[in-house]
């Protein structure tokens, strides 16, 4: 603890130093989500962030598709990822190419891309979402372009799960986040039978079965904003592990169970590396013009959604 506290006071003097924030996202260790993070949050919380920070720079504490949103949204800043590992299944599941033969094949669709996508094929995207407004941008892009059925990609279990909840018909992709896809609706029978209680609470890129069988499903965000307001003795999180460990502590009453699943790619980002980033201004992630310039359209079509 001494050694990351030491840590912590000198990336937050030199963030002064570099007029940089620190954009985290939930997965991310309690170290890094308390003890450095400015802005906290999920997706699409982060991306907003991104848009309105006068910063010079931003060190993305997040994945590779995070920084890049940044990039796309704040051209003129400096965009820092501590870890260029820091990847995503998601996010390599599909290309750019990929997307120009969806769209020859369905034309007249309008595209709608899940945030976990590289910076190419939110070039080929006509807005994109994310697990927070999936369903109000599916709606949205049908009715915007007359028509009762969207492209909406790449991941299938999201495209499974927004179709359950809205009459617009889906065009999917085969595309899986390799954390929530793990988890079965077995985990959640096992659950209620040991914790009968318990409030169990489910991302939207899990398998249908496993949100079927939980109480509520929702972004990274949406879950911690629930258990915030409900205060349920016991919880379960179906989600990546750091989620429940970044709650805990602001929520004492409450008994966190049950199980969760590393993203390898999340945990990528650590203190120290968070630490050389500031020191040497690295690794600095950046997007050509010819692909920011669409991909800003569809990001910043939903930043402008109405909540
Ligand atoms: P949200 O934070 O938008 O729910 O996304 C979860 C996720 O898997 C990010 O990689
Ligand atoms: Fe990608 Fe899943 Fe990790 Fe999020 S949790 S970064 S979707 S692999």
């Amino acid at each position: 603890w001494p050694a990351q506290a030491a840590l912590i006071h000198e990336i937050n003097q030199l963030k002064r130093e570099r007029d940089a924030v620190i954009l985290a996202h939930n997965y991310m260790t309690p170290e890094i989500f308390h003890g450095v993070g400015d802005y906290v949050g999920d997706s699409l919380g982060l991306a907003k962030e991104a848009a309105r920070s006068d910063a010079r720079v931003i060190v993305q504490a997040g994945v590779h598709f995070m920084a890049e949103t940044s990039k796309i949204l704040s051209p003129e800043k400096t965009v820092l990822i501590p870890d260029l590992r820091a990847g995503c299944s998601l996010a390599a599941s599909i290309t750019g190419a990929d997307v120009r033969l969806i769209k020859q094949r369905y034309p007249g669709l309008p595209v709608v891309t899940y945030v976990n996508t590289t910076a190419d094929v939110k070039a080929e995207t006509d807005i994109c979402c994310t697990s927070a407004n999936a369903v109000q941008v599916v709606e949205w892009a049908a009715k915007e372009w007359g028509v009762d059925r969207v492209i909406l990609i790449p991941d299938e279990y999201l495209a499974r799960n927004v179709a359950a909840q809205t009459t617009v018909g889906i065009v999917a992709w085969k595309g899986r986040c390799e954390v929530h896809e793990r988890f079965t609706a077995q985990d959640i029978e096992e659950m209620r039978a040991a914790y009968p209680g318990a409030e169990i609470l489910a991302h939207p890129e899990c398998p249908e079965d496993v949100l079927a069988a939980s109480d509520f499903a929702g972004s990274t965000a949406a879950m911690i904003d629930h258990v915030t307001a409900r205060k349920p003795k016991q919880v379960v999180m179906i989600t990546e592990c750091s989620m429940a460990s970044n709650v805990a502590g602001d929520l004492p009453g409450v008994q966190f169970i049950g199980p969760c699943n590393l993203c390898p790619y999340m945990k990528r980002i650590t203190l120290e590396n968070i630490r050389d980033c500031l020191v040497n201004m690295q690794f600095e992630v950046t997007v050509p013009d010819e692909i920011a310039e669409p991909a800003r359209l569809a990001v910043q079509r939903m930043v402008d959604l109405p909540p």
